[in-house]
């Protein structure tokens, strides 16, 4: 089985992926713009073959070379799990007629107005929105829309450029900031709590399935920088908070269309329990979201999904063990981590329930917290219990204290 892998190494979690694909078997045919020979010694045994081009995003550019490259070759699948390149690798799979995700199909899960439209069209609940190409469109669906308004890019990821307004004022300034972003969507607030629903899907149904919660919603973790971001997966996916969202999910990827492969949805719970679509994607979560299901069930997903893309079958014993809590930390100050604070009595009272300590140490310079939710370096603690994983989690959270200087 000849497997066009694109991007094998980058974002770094990539490299497994590309393991996984070699581990079941699959030749893999990696496609980057990292030079040949930057790539990291522990991918090779894992990539059959690769080709370094120069402009992984130009997508005539990369399937004109791939195509050159590969001619005269069956090829089997083509894949990518980088957000980015979902769109490439569904038009390389429509121009050599290969089996997989349509453009269209991967498009619904891509442009945040197409995705509600069709969604709701499957009468599911989403936040009431319009797409805005101007200033004056925004203007205008603010109107109709009321307040508190999101404004946000149509094809956005990491919270960038997304924005709540209260009123007029703030989407003046807000507009102003947006300056540069093509096309807007514009979305009623949602209230409550939010969630993730993750799958590993075949044919669109999940032979995987997980939720996480963020602590706070994503949109406080960017842009308070006091705020230690918490998410963690639920290992009771049966208890009755959760349902909603659950089967919301399920006919999400059904209204869509999905096919094989990772999905990462989120969701709004509402003081009054409804479960309300935010937003997904047909790739995995980022932030070590997957390293937190594996440590969940104490499985390896980059495997079983390259079982899943490849022959179509998923093996692991998926039963939920714990609650995964992952903090990120931000250090006080800027330029480089200084000290550490409460990481020794932290580690101490978890104790064996401490599965990853990741915090940048003193002399390592701060990483962009706007850029990335890796910030500063992360823990990961599980727990059978619910409120044990939860209270371990915010102890991290408020008592391990970082400084830069
Ligand atoms: N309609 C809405 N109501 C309430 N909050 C919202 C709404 N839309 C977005 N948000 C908040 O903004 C965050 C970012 O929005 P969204 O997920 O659409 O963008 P993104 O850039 O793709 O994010 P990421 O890559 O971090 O998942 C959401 O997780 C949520 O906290
Ligand atoms: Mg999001």
């Amino acid at each position: 089985m000849r497997v066009v892998f694109l991007a094998p190494i980058y974002p770094p979690e990539m490299i497994e992926y590309t393991r996984g694909l070699a581990e079941v078997g699959a030749q893999v045919y990696g496609v980057g713009d990292t030079p040949r020979e930057a790539l990291p010694a522990r991918v090779k045994p894992y990539l059959h073959d690769y080709l370094q081009v120069p402009r992984i995003m130009d997508e005539e550019d990369v399937m004109d070379r791939v195509t050159a490259w590969l001619r005269g070759k069956s090829i089997d699948r083509v894949l990518a799990n980088w957000e980015p390149l979902v769109i490439l690798a569904a038009r390389l799979r429509e121009r050599w007629g290969m089996p997989g995700m349509s453009v269209d199909a991967v498009t619904g899960f891509r442009d945040k107005q197409l995705m509600k439209e069709r969604v709701a069209a499957a009468g599911l609940r989403v936040p009431k929105s319009r797409r805005a190409r101007t200033e004056k469109e925004t203007r205008a669906a603010a109107e109709e829309l009321g307040y508190p308004l999101i404004v946000k890019p149509i094809a956005g990821a990491g919270s960038a450029d997304t924005y709540k307004c209260e009123n007029a004022a703030e989407l003046d300034e807000t507009l102003v900031k947006m300056r540069g972003v093509g096309e807007a969507s514009c979305e009623e607030y949602i209230e409550g709590e939010e969630f993730t629903f993750d799958t590993v899907s075949i044919a669109g149904k999940p032979a995987y399935e997980n939720v996480a919660q963020y602590l706070p919603k994503p949109l406080e973790m960017r842009s308070l920088q006091w705020v230690s971001p918490v998410i963690i997966t639920v290992r009771d996916m049966t208890q009755a908070k959760i349902q909603g969202g659950i089967t919301l999910g399920r006919k999400v990827l059904t209204a869509l269309g999905m096919g094989d492969g990772f999905t990462h949805m989120e969701w709004f719970l509402t003081p009054k329990g409804e479960a309300i679509f935010g937003e997904i994607g047909c790739r995995p979560g980022g932030a070590h979201i997957v390293d937190q299901m594996n440590y969940t069930s104490d499985i390896d997903l980059f495997r079983e999904w390259a079982r899943v893309a490849v022959h179509g079958r998923f093996e692991a014993d998926a039963r939920r063990k714990y609650n995964v809590g992952i903090v990120f930390k931000r250090a006080l100050g800027e330029g480089r981590i200084t000290r550490i604070d409460g990481l020794n009595e932290w580690l101490h009272m978890c104790g064996d329930s401490v599965v990853e300590e990741k915090l940048l140490r003193p002399g390592a310079p701060r990483r962009n917290w706007k850029h990335t939710l890796l910030s500063d370096g992360h823990v990961l603690v599980r727990h059978p219990d619910w409120a044990t994983a939860h209270r371990m989690s915010f102890a991290a959270a408020t008592d391990i204290r970082m400084f830069a200087g």
